[in-house]
């Protein structure tokens, strides 16, 4: 007999989790702050509560996933006494610290709390591929963890702390923006030559293939504290984004990304780094530039 689930939250992810644990036979009580959002999945079995409490008495596990953590926060408090005792996983986007609080808040009410970070789109949820992690108690990460698996074949829990997946969560994201940031501005540098983007997008695939051995050499470099050049130096590296700056000043491709390569490398080389490897570079992001956290 698959656990009961509550899903309290039908946006377009709320309503892709409860989607999956009704295709796994999960019974799943839903709930959302505008109800005709249930309809969809009424009409694939699942049973739509008139109001938070109601959606978890039902026992079992309850997930929550809205727009933030101050909602959730706000949904949970309306459920009363409703949830202690029971397990809560929050798969909404936000911070550690939030993630922390809410931990807490949990606490003091007796309520598990495991913080969840989705590595996935809707359209992806339930898939072998897709991952999930976690944080908390691994007494009630391993008692939902059945449950768990119908979100994704990816189920990972980081370890007791609720703040590590959201920490995880963004990083990865800031590993995402700035690779597609890479790809958008080249793309845009050789349109100025009527490049088509699917064109140049080939050449990108062999770069982005041979950068999985870049990265483990410099997650290696990283962990060893020591970046001795094994290919190219910082020195060679800089010469390098002169020509790129130079190459968007005549074509009138915005020039800022470039720069602040260039920055953070001579900054590098100013403290010594010259003749390391491109890893070195890291101890630059390891502390922000005097003022750098004014800005928020
Ligand atoms: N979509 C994605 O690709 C994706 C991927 C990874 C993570 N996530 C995360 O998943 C979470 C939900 O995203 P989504 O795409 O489902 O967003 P969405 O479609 O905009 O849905 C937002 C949900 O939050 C509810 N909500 C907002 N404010 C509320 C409040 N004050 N009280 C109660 N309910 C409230 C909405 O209820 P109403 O229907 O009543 O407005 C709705 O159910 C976000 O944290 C997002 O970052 C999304």
């Amino acid at each position: 007999m698959a656990e009961p689930v509550a899903v309290l939250g039908l946006g377009l992810m709320g309503s892709a989790l409860a989607g999956a644990f009704l295709r796994c036979g999960h019974p799943t009580k839903v709930w959302n702050r505008s109800p005709e959002r249930a309809a969809p999945l009424v009409a694939l079995g699942a049973v739509r509560a008139g109001t938070v409490a109601e959606a978890v008495s039902a026992g079992g596990l309850t997930v929550v996933c809205l727009s933030d953590n101050d909602a959730v926060l706000r949904t949970c408090e309306a459920a009363g006494r409703a949830l202690d005792g029971r397990t809560l996983v929050n798969l909404t986007s936000g911070t550690s610290r939030e993630a922390r609080d809410l931990a807490a808040w949990a606490a003091d009410r007796g309520v598990d709390y495991l913080d969840g970070k989705l590595l996935a789109t809707p359209d992806t949820i339930g898939a072998p591929e897709t991952t999930v992690l976690y944080g908390g108690r691994s007494e009630a990460f391993d008692a939902h963890r059945a449950a768990l698996g119908a979100l994704g074949g990816g189920v990972i829990r980081l370890g007791d702390d609720p703040g590590l997946p959201a920490l995880y969560d963004v990083a990865l994201l800031d590993i995402l923006w700035a690779s597609l940031n890479g790809f958008l501005h080249a793309s845009a540098l050789v349109a100025t030559e009527d490049v088509k983007a699917g064109e140049f997008a080939r050449f990108a695939d062999l770069l982005f293939a041979g950068l999985l051995a870049f990265v483990a050499r410099c997650a290696r470099q990283i962990d060893e504290g020591a970046y001795a050049a094994e290919d190219s130096t910082l020195e060679t590296h800089l010469p390098a984004t002169g020509h790129l700056i130079a190459e968007c000043l005549a074509r009138g491709v915005d020039a800022d990304p470039p720069r602040r390569i260039r920055a953070v490398i001579e900054r590098a080389i100013a403290q010594g780094h010259g003749k390391d490897g491109y890893a070195g570079v890291v101890e630059q992001f390891r502390k922000a530039p005097a003022g750098a956290q004014d800005r928020g």
